[in-house]
């Protein structure tokens, strides 16, 4: 059976790859795509795999409620998703929702959507999603399978390509201040780093910064340990982790940027290990568009709609 799906932020680098990952599947129909911005033009010309008929439309909250759909995906900025929700609370609240902004992220009655990790059981039956950060989702993979291990707080230094930073011009998306450069910001406190600690259940310290690149995410996470570990116990650790997971490969090479960019999962590996066996390094790399937004709200939803993700 198909089930409906509308898609409101559906101009920006997110929803950009929804829409592609959406048209890809036969059992789900997009039934709207809202842009402000882009309003009464044709989706196939931002997206041609979309094929024609469908318009993109300036949906004001009541409006988006007010469309019969299975399900509602928000790729907003954070602060912007809470009259949609209100809206559809209030008008239809069996439609599932998945949002992709921090809004909902530390809000205890959403289900918190990385199924490698926290499983699927919780989000076949959820109808509220938040959907994790792509920073955090990277490091959450890194670290989970060390969680009961840790001796103190695991440090993620994280470099993103500059479709992190969605479409709203700042310095974190110009090319031209990117140019030959790296940026750190956010070195204490950014939310991807709540979001790893209050998830994770255990303090994360977690350093962002913004390459020339378009997409692509490198964590590269310190973890010191309780007891001494061997690589191969190490490794195979991992491996036991997410052996039954698709979208988590495990390596014992280092993974690089291009390796995650354009990819739908993550790759994880690098396995750094000190003489004392006491000090790990991890690194996963992933798509920030995809694994670290798309592609997660896609497993998602369908998740909570009992479609094969
Ligand atoms: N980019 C990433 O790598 C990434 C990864 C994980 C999670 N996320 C999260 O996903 C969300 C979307 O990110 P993005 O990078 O796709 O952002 P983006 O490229 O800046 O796109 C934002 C979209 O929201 C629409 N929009 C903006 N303000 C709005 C408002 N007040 N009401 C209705 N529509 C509004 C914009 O379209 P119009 O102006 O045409 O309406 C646009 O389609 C963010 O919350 C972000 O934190 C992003």
């Amino acid at each position: 059976m198909t089930r409906t799906v509308g898609l409101v932020g559906a101009r920006g680098h997110t929803g950009r790859e929804l829409l592609r990952l959406i048209a890809a599947r036969s059992d789900l129909e997009l039934v709207f795509a809202s842009s402000r911005e882009l309003a009464g033009q044709p989706v196939s010309d931002l997206a041609p795999e979309v094929g024609t008929g469908l318009m993109f439309e300036s949906l004001s909250a009541d409006a988006v409620a007010g469309r019969p759909a299975d399900a509602v995906i928000l790729a907003l900025p954070n602060g912007a998703s809470a009259p949609f929700v209100a809206a559809i609370n209030a008008a239809c609240p069996q439609t599932v929702i998945i949002d992709l902004s921090a809004d909902y992220r530390f809000d205890a009655s959403w289900t918190y959507g990385l199924p490698e990790i926290y499983g699927r059981d919780a989000l076949s039956r959820a109808t509220r999603i938040a959907n994790p950060g792509c920073y955090a989702t990277a490091g959450q993979l890194a670290i989970a399978p060390l969680r009961e291990r840790l001796a103190s707080q695991p440090h993620v230094f994280g470099v993103s390509g500059y479709s992190g930073a969605g479409t709203t011009p700042s310095r974190k998306n110009d090319p031209d201040a990117l140019r030959d450069n790296l940026m750190p910001y956010a070195l204490t406190g950014h939310l991807h780093e709540q979001e790893m600690s209050r998830h994770l259940g255990c303090e994360v310290r977690f350093t962002p910064h913004v390459a020339a690149f378009f997409r692509g995410i490198l964590a590269t996470v310190h973890i010191a340990l309780g007891e001494p570990v061997t690589r191969e116990a190490l490794i195979a650790l991992y491996e036991d982790a997410y052996r039954d997971e698709p979208l988590v490969r495990v390596t014992s090479d280092m993974p690089e940027i291009r390796d995650g960019a354009d990819a739908p999962g993550a790759v994880i590996g690098g396995f750094g290990l000190s003489a004392d066996g006491r000090h790990a390094v991890v690194v996963c790399a992933l798509d920030n568009l995809l694994k670290g937004a798309a592609v997660q709200a896609l497993q998602n939803l369908c998740l909570a709609l009992g479609l094969p993700e």
